[in-house]
């Protein structure tokens, strides 16, 4: 028997703090650095971003990624019990030991699951969903519990107003299910890469195991994240339109064929770019960068969310996935629903 792999329950959460722009430009100006409004807005298509509190532990990263997971699992009629494996997509995980993904199995009583987390920032999402899907269709896993999850305040750097206005936190979920190799509705093909040579575009320095923060690297911020922005822009409107097209040519389809585009939400110039490379009318796009940032591996998830509960994505149509991020990775999922 062969197996394929479907997406049979989404869900999402976010902290309750929201960040406007207007929050920002004052924070910003306490250390002396100037920005507006308008120039995030203009820049970014950023209208507002939610921030998680720390010491509340509903916000940590993984119970938001809890709310979400139970979500997902109502919606797809399954109970933790019920979940073999849990893949956390993350880069700012609550610890750096144990992994979010045991922490969450924790918090949800997976006791039969086991656990791991995966860090490819931005495309960690997608790299949880195609590992999943390789185990169902290896016959080792019936369900599974794909999370992306980031709460990124605490290494942002909030004097550099280049990166700090771009992130926000928030979780989402998704329940995998293991069904018959034939049936229409699954996951149809995959592409991942990485490059690990452009490390520098975007990394955090010091935290890790080749840096401790020291005193004075936590007075240089070694341990907040850097970011070469326009770098990154131009990379990722290449690399999400090459996947874009390679996903479609792969499958003998055109961009006709898609009902639905879900690009990773780093910043609406990006997505727009894309767009117009694949001369793909906005209104296929999934975007929520305006409402809540660049969540990082929580982008996709959250988007799929939102248009799946809200009747957007309707069961049958194909969507595309396509992720960059951090490494930089990217990846790309084609799916029908
Ligand atoms: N307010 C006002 N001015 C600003 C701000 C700000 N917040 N930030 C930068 N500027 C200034 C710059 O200093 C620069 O001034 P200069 O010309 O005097 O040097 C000017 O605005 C233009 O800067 P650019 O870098 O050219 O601005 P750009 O239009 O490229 O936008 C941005 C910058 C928003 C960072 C954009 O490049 C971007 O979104 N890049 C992608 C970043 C990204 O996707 N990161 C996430 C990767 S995914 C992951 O793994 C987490």
């Amino acid at each position: 028997m062969n197996f394929a792999a479907k997406i049979t329950g989404t869900g999402s959460a976010f902290p309750k703090n929201r960040v406007s722009n207007s929050d920002i430009v004052k924070k910003l100006a306490k250390s002396g650095i100037e920005t507006s409004e308008e120039w995030i807005l203009e820049r970014t298509g950023i209208y507002e971003r939610r921030i998680s509190d720390v010491e509340n532990p509903k916000e940590q990263n993984s119970s938001l990624a809890f709310s979400a997971a139970q979500k997902a699992l109502e919606m797809a009629g399954k109970s933790p019990e019920d979940i073999d494996q849990i893949l956390y997509a993350t880069c700012s995980p609550d610890t750096p030991l144990p992994s979010s993904g045991c922490w969450l199995q924790h918090k949800l009583g997976a006791h039969r699951a086991w656990a791991m987390d995966i860090n490819a920032a931005c495309s960690g999402f997608i790299y949880g969903l195609v590992t999943a899907e390789k185990f169902i269709q290896a016959g080792q896993v019936k369900t599974a519990l794909v999370v992306g999850g980031e709460v990124l305040s605490p290494i942002l750097n909030w004097e550099d107003r280049n990166s700090c206005i771009l992130f926000g936190d928030g979780a989402g979920a998704a329940i995998i299910e293991q069904i018959p190799s034939d049936s229409s509705r699954r996951i149809l093909y995959s592409h991942l890469l990485s490059d690990g040579n452009l490390w520098e575009l975007l990394y955090v320095p010091a935290g890790g195991s080749n840096m401790e923060v020291t005193p004075e690297r936590y007075a240089k911020k070694l341990h907040k994240l850097r970011m070469k922005g326009k770098e990154i822009f131009k990379v990722a409107v290449k690399t999400l339109a090459d996947f874009a097209l390679q996903a479609l040519k792969k499958n003998q389809m055109t961009t006709d064929d898609l009902d639905w585009f879900v690009p990773h939400q780093a910043n609406r110039r990006i997505i727009e770019a894309v767009a117009d490379r694949l001369e793909l009318p906005m209104e296929k796009i999934l975007v929520n960068v305006d409402r809540f940032g660049n969540t990082s591996a929580a982008t996709i998830p959250t988007v799929l969310d939102e248009a799946n509960r809200d009747g957007r994505i309707k069961e049958g149509q194909m969507v595309l996935l396509d992720a960059f991020g951090a490494g930089l990775t990217y990846g790309s999922i084609l799916m029908r629903w």
